[in-house]
């Protein structure tokens, strides 16, 4: 049986795949069962922030599967302990605590759970506790009933009614709308500083400062979905402080890039005092017996991070993802391209908007898949992001030469389509 057979028999099919099997990668480039090489700006949806097979995860995961790959969290393990100093000390640089999860939906629930426990501890005017969390159109935040709940697109919902309640989602950088939407039984906003799945969208700085400032008027409780922009893909180490620096969160998710490749995922929730008569912190709501994960930050995981985390770092990885989007944008303008309608996003968390009045397309396909089909026939590996964007994850670490390559192949795919070709 060939692997596509094996799938249709054994594997659920909950995913639209590419016919593409992927058997080896190193650095930028992938290949397929058949030998074909690959640039892969896809990188597991912005997961190999390294790019695929960094010697220094390689080393790290081989190291310590030699060591101990497994322990409960029952117990202490230096890497956790490691990591948690890492991310707090050199990424978020504020005083917090973290929890580690397998992924990014994990992390939400999390967050979600955390803001129930905030809302006990200050209810509503009537002593009932607040649980509403707003969230925003467009967003994604996971495919558990708790992240699910929490993602604003109704195709993400269908069939899996009822869902946990306490979610509404309010159109993305529209202040006035959050302002009027806020209710006594509001305890948190939730969002993602650039909307990835949802088609890039980037959060103007006014639009996160105006959220804290009502955060802070109505004590809700600020959290950010940083699980596809965290760790410098976005141009720093936390994507929000790209556009709005003096932010400080009361909650932080993440997963993705921050493992190099292996399910590793976090929430983060600040040390902040909210209650001044018995000394609360934020973090202490999530106490013992509050929250678990039999995996959550194991050794192994645990040390492939801390090697990704400490290269973005030493690297400074996020400068390169604002050096090399910076050219891409310049050469795609040079292109003066009519299919082209907009590079959205940050860093190397870019969308390509496309004019789909220019890319004909059958059977209900839209444009974008239709150019990434295409795109991948030549040799480069993106994934869409909504209808009419694809997006460019190349991992942070990409040179000038990998980004020639991938634009000169995006050049002659749309210059097909092309009216003005230039
Ligand atoms: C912003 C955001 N949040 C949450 C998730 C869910 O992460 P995971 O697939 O690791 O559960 C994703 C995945 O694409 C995401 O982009």
């Amino acid at each position: 049986m060939n692997t596509k057979e094996l799938f249709n028999d054994h594997v659920m099919a909950t995913y639209g795949r590419f016919p593409l099997t992927l058997t080896e990668g190193k650095g930028t480039r992938v290949r397929d069962d058949q030998g074909r090489e690959y640039l892969d700006f896809c990188m597991g949806i912005a997961v190999c922030s390294l790019g695929h097979c960094h010697p220094k995860v390689v080393t790290a995961i081989q190291e310590q599967a030699a060591k101990l790959i497994h322990v409960s969290n029952l117990y202490f393990t230096d890497n956790q302990g490691l990591l948690a100093e890492e991310i707090n000390q050199e990424h978020v640089k504020l005083p917090g605590k973290l929890f580690f999860s397998n992924s990014g939906a994990e992390a939400n629930d999390g967050l979600i759970k955390s803001a129930r426990r905030y809302g006990h501890l200050k209810p509503q005017a009537d002593g009932k506790p607040r649980f509403e969390v707003l969230t925003f159109k467009q967003s994604f935040h996971g495919r558990t009933l708790g992240s699910l709940a929490a993602t604003g697109q109704e195709k993400i919902h269908q069939g899996f009614d009822p869902l946990l309640t306490g979610f509404r989602y309010l159109p993305y950088n529209d202040i006035c709308a959050l302002e009027g939407a806020v209710s006594s039984e509001t305890v948190a906003i939730l969002l993602e500083p650039i909307q990835g799945e949802g088609g890039v969208n980037v959060a103007t700085g006014e639009f996160l400062e105006a959220i804290q400032a009502l955060c802070k008027k109505n004590d809700l409780l600020l959290f950010f979905d940083e699980v596809q922009t965290g760790f410098g893909r976005c141009g720093d180490a936390m994507a929000w402080r790209v556009n709005a620096p003096g932010i400080e969160p009361d909650g932080i998710s993440w997963a993705k890039g921050m493992g190099g490749g292996v399910p590793i995922g976090s929430f983060w929730l600040s040390d902040r005092i909210v209650d001044q008569e018995k000394e609360v912190k934020l973090s202490s709501l999530m106490n013992a017996g509050s929250h678990g994960s039999t995996y959550g930050g194991n050794p192994l995981v645990c040390a492939a991070s801390l090697a990704t985390l400490k290269e973005i770092r030493e690297q400074d990885l996020a400068g390169n993802a604002t050096y090399q989007a910076q050219r891409i944008r310049n050469e795609i303008e040079s292109w003066g391209s009519p299919v082209v309608t907009e590079v959205r996003g940050l860093g190397l968390l870019l969308g390509i908007g496309l004019n789909p009045t220019l890319i004909p397309t059958e059977d209900g396909e839209t444009c974008a898949l239709k150019i990434v089909k295409e795109l991948m026939a030549k040799g480069l590996l993106v994934p869409p992001a909504g209808p009419e964007t694809f997006r460019l994850l190349p991992p942070l670490n990409v040179t000038n030469e990998e980004i020639d390559e991938a634009l000169s192949i995006i050049k002659s795919v749309l210059s097909n389509y092309d009216t003005n070709p230039s």
